[in-house]
């Protein structure tokens, strides 16, 4: 099975410049496959929820003390099984659209959202190609509903781990 096993290089310094200024407690790292994120953050000692659908992929990491995981359906249309607020909301690679607002709702006040996935254009490099697993031209900048500030966003070719297309946001959420 395909594993990327080192976290974004973006993601890790965005998280590197929110905590330098902010008291984290809660991080929640959504659809989190194999816990490249969690795995990073909790050695950091930051306190990691981690949530997938895939109970093989959370058992190959979910020993760390720092981490608390739980194997959840994020797409079940009749209940969102997420009640609670966290400091810093991470999505990377994972996008269903009907969830966005769930995943915002996520966001403690004064939190934020750091999401990293494909986007449109993506397609001439390689998987994912279908279109619900790209989103739209600034699509991530428009979902942000006017309870947060967009403090950081990037659509454009990445290299590493490999050459793709995609869009970066890191959004504060200033009202509940
Ligand atoms: C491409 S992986 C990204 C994993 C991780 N965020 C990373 O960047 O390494 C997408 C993940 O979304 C998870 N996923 C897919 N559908 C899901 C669902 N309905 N609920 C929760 N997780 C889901 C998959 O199991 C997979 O681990």
């Amino acid at each position: 099975m395909m594993n990327n096993i080192n976290p974004s290089d973006w993601i890790v310094n965005q998280v590197e410049l929110i905590t330098k200024k902010n008291k984290i407690n809660t991080i929640i790292d959504v659809a989190c496959g194999f816990g490249r994120h969690s795995v990073y953050l909790a050695n950091k000692n930051y306190k990691v929820v981690s949530i997938d659908i895939d109970f093989k992929k959370l058992r190959t990491f979910t020993n760390n003390k720092n981490i608390r995981s739980a194997c959840l359906n994020l797409e079940n249309h009749e209940y969102w099984p997420i009640q609670s607020y966290f400091d810093i909301v991470i999505v990377v690679n994972y996008l269903y659209r009907s969830n966005f607002k769930n995943i915002l709702n996520l966001v403690k006040k004064d939190g934020y959202l750091i999401y990293e996935t494909f986007c449109i254009g993506n397609e001439k490099y390689g998987k994912p190609k279908r279109k619900e697993y790209l989103l739209e031209n600034k699509e991530l900048k428009n979902i942000t509903d006017n309870r947060f500030v967009i403090k950081d966003f990037y659509q454009g070719i990445v290299y590493v781990p490999a050459k793709s297309f995609k869009q970066m946001l890191v959004a504060k959420r200033v009202a509940m």
